[in-house]
């Protein structure tokens, strides 16, 4: 872990040295006070020479502005250093992220990537610069500062020397204490932001069922546990802090001890044992920094790990196979099964040709498993058994992109961004211009709506789209998939939103856009579907019956079943409209 940890350093290897050299200088300075005040006590105080004192004086001055200018240039390359490593990683993941399967994200919380993507990359950021500043001045200074006192006496010195590695054993008893809290306080902390991100995200949801209560509670549960997590980690590191107090004192009452016994003796001069305290002074700095930075430490794994773990997910395979060459649209469904978690099939033993440039239809009862055929022709995911034909070529010998890129997809359940109008649109082809963007808003008959925003195609549509309704939506996402133009067109359920009149008018702009290329319609309503060349009847995931719809309804099976009890109904709707029609004419 460390070792991958060490690896972001890398391309930061000068400025790392740099800060090394300065720290390893500023901490040699701190260690030059205690030997002036020692030098002037032991030889020239006592010898009377004013001037020598007054030399020593402003030596000590000039290494005092030398060592604030070299924390202060340490410091600044530090944090640059910090932040620089924190956005290699947060890069770093998100194009992770973004090549991650479908499934991945089925299965995970977006608020919780989130705190990972932001929050514990910035916590593993800030170990980048402690580690080559902080440690290296803690040890320097900490061995320089044993070294002078086993100097100044043996005896003594080796005395506060244990009492230092007793200390550190402490410190490393403590770093196993303080790494659970911090994985403890990273772990709520991802599941408070989940929460309140997906709370925040359905706020309309959340109103309309008036479950603002239970919304609060469970967001108020999660942070109390956070809370009770930062509680218990803020237990561990004010027993450490105040430890550092109780150590000092130690030591102190030792020196205090042992050195008047070793004056006593006359091992030892007066000036000797002041430099011992001085120098105690001086340890309790890089003693707080280590505290620091064993904190920092810790925090920063927990952060890391988090990060880790989830660069350690598997990406979408075959990025790297060659790309589908441009397609005729002819596709094949051999034999396919499929379940989204083991043992629950979802698609079972799909035979399907789909000529080029044919109309296929896909009806069938909710969660049939309509959208999964869907899902499985762009490969968001890969079928469990069997194999899907385009051209003849099987799709798993070519990358996911490029069988995209041949797809233009409306999906059933729209997705925006909070962008500008014209924005959204060219998803459907980064590199279209303005005047396509255009064509393809009037194709999708989102023109009119569009025209009458206040900024038009600058209009910014808010989070996922709010400030539309949902047809408006729906006409985005068809102006798309107008623009992308590719010939495959794969619409699921994409006019149900729209009102019968703009139905028929955007279905008039389908036809123009689908002909000539293959193009596969999900729909509810039969009505829609009339013209398609083949039907297909999905139930629980098996094909009930394909054909051409005059084929189907002659058959008298299934899909003629779906088309009565459709025309039943609508003609229910109609004598009921017409009772109302009547009664309202009565009132008159
Ligand atoms: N991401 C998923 N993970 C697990 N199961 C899923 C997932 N998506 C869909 N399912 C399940 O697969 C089955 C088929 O769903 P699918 O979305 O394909 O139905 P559908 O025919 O498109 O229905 P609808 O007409 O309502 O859109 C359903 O039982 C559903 O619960
Ligand atoms: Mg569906």
């Amino acid at each position: 872990m460390l070792r991958a940890f060490l690896s972001y350093y890398r391309p930061y290897r000068g400025m790392v040295c740099w800060i090394a050299v300065g720290s390893f200088l500023a901490s040699l300075l701190e260690l030059i006070f205690p030997l002036g005040v020692r030098q002037i006590l032991q030889q020239e105080l006592p010898r009377g020479a004013w001037m020598q004192i007054v030399w020593i004086c402003l030596g000590l001055g000039l290494a005092y502005i030398a060592n604030f200018l070299l924390y202060y240039a340490v410091s600044y390359q530090s944090g640059v250093l910090s932040a620089r490593v924190e956005n290699d990683m947060r890069e770093k993941l998100f194009i992770h992220l973004e090549h991650l399967p479908f499934a991945f994200f089925d299965s995970s919380r977006t608020g919780q990537l989130l705190a990972t993507l932001t929050g514990d990359t910035a916590e593993a950021g800030e170990l980048a610069a402690r580690v080559a500043s902080d440690l290296l001045v803690c040890v320097i200074s900490m061995l320089g500062i044993v070294f002078i006192l086993l100097r100044l006496d043996p005896v003594l010195g080796t005395l506060v020397t244990l009492l230092m590695a007793m200390k550190g054993l402490h410190t490393v008893w403590i770093n196993l204490k303080l790494r659970d809290t911090f994985q403890a306080t990273r772990k709520e902390f991802g599941r408070l932001s989940a929460l309140g991100e997906e709370n925040l995200n359905g706020v309309r949801m959340v109103k309309a069922f008036t479950a603002e209560n239970h919304s609060i509670h469970s967001f108020i549960r999660a942070a109390r546990h956070y809370l009770q997590a930062r509680r218990e980690s803020f237990q561990v590191r004010a027993y450490f802090g105040a430890s550092i107090g109780l150590f000092t004192n130690v030591v102190n009452l030792a020196i205090l001890l042992g050195g008047t016994w070793r004056i006593r003796q006359g091992a030892m001069s007066l000036s000797d044992l002041v430099a011992f305290f001085l120098y105690v002074g001086v340890f309790i700095k890089p003693v707080m920094r280590l505290v620091l930075f064993v904190e920092t430490y810790q925090k920063s794994m927990a952060g890391f790990r988090r990060f880790y773990a989830l660069l350690q997910e598997k990406e979408e395979t075959g990025q790297a196979l060659p790309a589908l060459p441009p397609t005729k649209g002819t596709i094949v469904f051999q034999n396919v099964s499929f379940a989204y978690d083991r043992g629950q099939p979802v698609l079972q033993h799909i035979n399907l040709k789909i000529s080029a440039g044919e109309k296929v239809a896909l009806v069938g009862a909710t969660g049939a498993g309509k959208t999964t055929l869907v899902n499985l022709l762009l490969r968001f995911y890969d079928p469990t058994a069997g194999k899907i034909l385009i051209d003849g070529h099987d799709v798993t010998q070519f990358s996911r992109t490029s069988v995209r890129k041949q797809m233009g997809l409306v999906q059933q359940d729209v997705f925006l961004f909070s962008d500008s109008i014209a924005q959204n649109i060219a998803y459907g082809n980064l590199t279209g211009n303005q005047q396509e963007i255009r064509e393809a808003a009037q194709s999708a008959r989102a023109l009119e709506f569009i025209q009458e925003m206040p900024e038009t195609f600058a209009t910014e549509i808010g989070e996922r789209g709010v400030k539309l309704s949902g047809g408006q939506r729906q006409r985005l996402a068809l102006a798309r998939t107008f623009l992308k133009n590719a010939p495959i067109v794969v619409l699921d359920e994409a006019t149900s939103a729209l009102d019968n009149i703009t139905e028929a008018r955007v279905q008039k702009e389908l036809d123009t856009l689908t002909q000539g290329k293959t193009t596969i319609l999900v729909a509810h309503r039969l009505s829609t579907v009339r013209h398609v060349d083949t039907l297909v009847v999905l139930d629980k995931g098996r094909i009930l019956e394909q054909g051409s719809p005059e084929t189907l309804l002659r058959k008298k099976g299934a899909y003629y079943q779906l088309w009565q009890q459709e025309a039943e109904l609508s003609q229910q709707v109609q004598k009921k409209e017409g009772i109302q029609d009547e009664c309202l004419c009565c009132g008159n």
